[in-house]
């Protein structure tokens, strides 16, 4: 179960750093000490990785997979509460989940529970860091809790120096990578999603021991997870949060590319991302995908 917290919870959920969180009133339990089943999938990803695409393309699967209707991802229709942020849930609910629980995580390598011979499965997603830095910039700009008034350019700095919300995407995504042949772990990345949907999501079928999917379950998953798709779907574009946003600002699925960050980063702005992320990732083969 979770110790009790020890910290205020804006410092728990921030890692100290200078935003308060979007979702406000429930427990944040910022702690790896949590027990996990051998059953349990859990996603992880740095905000605006494309989180809420994966949570549907779960969604699907596990519906098409057609046994689990007690769990949450069959039983709740939307993304938030069908495949919970562990972060947001309290103990009792964390404790009380029906098998499988799949479930959503932000936290970074060495907060979440991962311990040597558990059985529970990991996905990391992963997207380039121009285009998280841009979305997260409107994310940020977006809700009215984070307080942010200032421009792209100052939110830039804040990235590559990792002042945000979860920290720096620069070690998150590091930290994981490094870390994927000691975990059981399905590595996938936004950009490739793009191309390849089907591919990786049959791959993703698999890796979650589910029943095999048909031509026309693909199409039909395919479809449900498109982006048009999503943006009208009530249950998965986070419109019942459409309150905490500021008038004018853009949806959570504002565009749904690869190759935004065209449209906002200046030349140094991409240079200042490029030699941070030199810094972290010289030893790794790891390339990002800018463009498709
Ligand atoms: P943009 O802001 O670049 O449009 P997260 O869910 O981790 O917060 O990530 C949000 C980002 O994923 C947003 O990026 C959003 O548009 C994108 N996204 C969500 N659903 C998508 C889909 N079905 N297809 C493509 N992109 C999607």
């Amino acid at each position: 179960s979770f110790p009790p917290l020890n910290l205020p919870f804006r410092h728990n959920f921030l890692c100290g750093q200078i935003y308060p969180p979007l979702i406000d009133g429930n427990e944040i339990h910022r702690t790896s000490n949590y027990d996990l089943r051998d059953d349990d999938v859990i996603l992880v990803t740095y905000p605006k990785s494309g989180t809420l695409w994966v949570q549907q393309i779960l969604k699907c699967l596990y519906e098409k997979n057609g046994v689990c209707k007690d769990s949450r991802i069959s039983s709740r229709n939307n993304l938030p509460q069908a495949v919970p942020w562990i972060e947001l849930l309290d103990i009792e609910e964390f404790n009380a989940m029906t098998s499988p629980r799949v479930m959503t995580t932000h936290e970074t390598y060495n907060n979440i529970a991962w311990r040597p011979g558990t059985g529970a499965k990991y996905i990391y997603l992963s997207r380039n860091p121009r285009d998280v830095a841009v979305s997260y910039y409107h994310h940020i700009s977006g809700y009215r809790a984070y307080e942010y008034d200032e421009a792209l350019p100052q939110f830039v700095e804040l990235f590559t120096k990792g002042k945000l919300p979860y920290g720096s995407w620069f070690a998150h995504t590091l930290d994981y990578i490094e870390n994927l042949n000691n975990m059981n772990i399905f590595y996938l990345d936004y950009e490739s999603l793009h191309l390849n949907f089907e591919k990786i999501v049959m791959k993703l079928n698999r890796f979650l021991g589910l029943r095999h999917l048909s031509n026309e379950d693909l199409e039909s998953i395919k479809e449900r997870c498109s982006f048009t798709r999503m943006k009208v779907d009530s249950n998965a574009n986070m419109s019942r949060f459409e309150h905490r946003r500021k008038p004018n600002s853009a949806d959570f699925l504002r565009k749904g590319h690869v190759g935004d960050w065209e449209n906002h980063l200046t030349k140094e702005e991409c240079s200042s991302l490029d030699r941070v992320l030199d810094s972290y990732f010289s030893k790794t083969t790891k390339k990002f995908i800018y463009n498709l």
